[in-house]
This record gives structure tokens, C-alpha cells and sequence, in this order.
């Protein structure tokens, strides 16, 4: 009796502990796997306090992989757009190069589309502004909303 009690409460302390960081983490493609590779050795928090650039992130995560981090390279990459989308800077429209809007997940394309339009029109004003961005597909233009500023 007594010990089936005990075995209880840490079943339930267990459950109330483990799942709160779980649940403070952005949902998103790449989450179950950055869960999965990210926690064998530390929690989550050190880790998302950060806000970094994906080439940063890139280079944490392939420390980490030098540290006994183990994934496929799909799911390494799935881990560092997981973070860069969530975890990221800011990137600042006029100033950003190619590689910085590519790596938010524009194509090149619609990088050049972006750095054409500001280099034209003097600088892309604010988020209106940059939805009139010429063949920048406006399925993306939501999700990119948190991640730059002008
Ligand atoms: C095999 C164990 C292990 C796994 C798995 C692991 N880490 Fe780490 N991580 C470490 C160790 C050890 C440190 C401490 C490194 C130090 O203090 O120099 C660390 C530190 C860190 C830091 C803080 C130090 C820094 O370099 O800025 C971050 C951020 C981090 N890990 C992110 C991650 C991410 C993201 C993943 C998943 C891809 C991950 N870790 C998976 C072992 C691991």
C-alpha cells in the first residue's frame, strides 16, 4: 500500500516535471526531433535562451553533434532550421545579404526579388512594403513576420 504510493507520486512528480519544458518549446517541424537530439545531456533551457543566427546555430549544432550528438543529416538540419526559425534573430530587411534571407527560408530568387526592390525603391519600409515584393510567395510572408524587423 504504502509503496504503491510512493511509486505514485513520482509517477505523477515525473509527470508534471518532464513535460513543462516540453510544453514551452514553439511547436514546429523539426521539434520532435530537436527534442529527441537535444536532451540526452542537458536541458533545453540553456539552450533556447539564445537568439541566433542560423549560421550560429549551425555551428552549435555541429559541436554538439562532435559531442556525441547523434542524428541523420536530415534530422541535423531539421534541428537547425527548428532553431533558427524559432530561436533566431532578427534579420533587418535592408540590410540583410542573400545568405541572410536564405537562410530564413526564401529561395534565392526571392532573396534577389527582396535586395532588388530595396536597392530601387531606396528601402523596404515596413511589412506592407515588403509583401509587394515582386515574386516573394505570399505563403511565406506569415511565417517570416516575427523574424525581420526594417
Ligand atoms: C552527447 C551529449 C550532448 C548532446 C546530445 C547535446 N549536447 Fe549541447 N552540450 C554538451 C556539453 C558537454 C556542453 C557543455 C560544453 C561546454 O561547456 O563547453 C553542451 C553545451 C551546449 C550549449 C551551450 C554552449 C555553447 O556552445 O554555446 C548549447 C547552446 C548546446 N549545448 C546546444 C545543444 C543542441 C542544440 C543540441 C542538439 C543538437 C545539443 N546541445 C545536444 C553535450 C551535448
Amino acid at each position: 500500500m504504502s509503496s504503491k504510493r510512493i511509486a505514485v507520486t513520482l509517477v505523477s512528480a515525473i509527470g508534471l516535471v518532464l513535460p513543462v519544458a516540453a510544453q514551452d518549446l514553439p511547436d514546429g517541424p523539426g521539434k520532435p526531433v530537436f527534442e529527441k537530439m537535444c536532451t540526452q545531456c542537458h536541458g533545453v533551457e540553456g539552450i533556447v535562451r539564445e537568439k541566433l543566427t542560423k549560421d550560429r546555430w549551425t555551428a552549435i549544432v555541429d559541436d554538439m553533434v562532435s559531442r556525441g550528438a547523434k542524428g541523420t543529416d536530415e534530422e541535423v538540419d531539421q534541428v537547425i532550421n527548428y532553431l533558427a526559425a524559432n530561436f533566431g534573430r532578427k534579420v533587418n530587411v535592408n540590410k540583410a545579404t542573400t545568405s541572410d534571407l536564405t537562410a530564413m527560408g526564401l529561395t534565392p530568387d526571392e532573396a534577389q526579388a527582396v535586395i532588388k526592390y530595396r536597392v530601387e525603391k531606396g528601402s523596404v519600409k515596413d511589412f506592407d512594403d515588403l509583401s509587394k515584393v515582386p515574386g516573394l510567395a505570399t505563403a511565406k510572408l506569415a511565417g517570416l513576420k516575427p523574424r525581420v524587423e526594417f
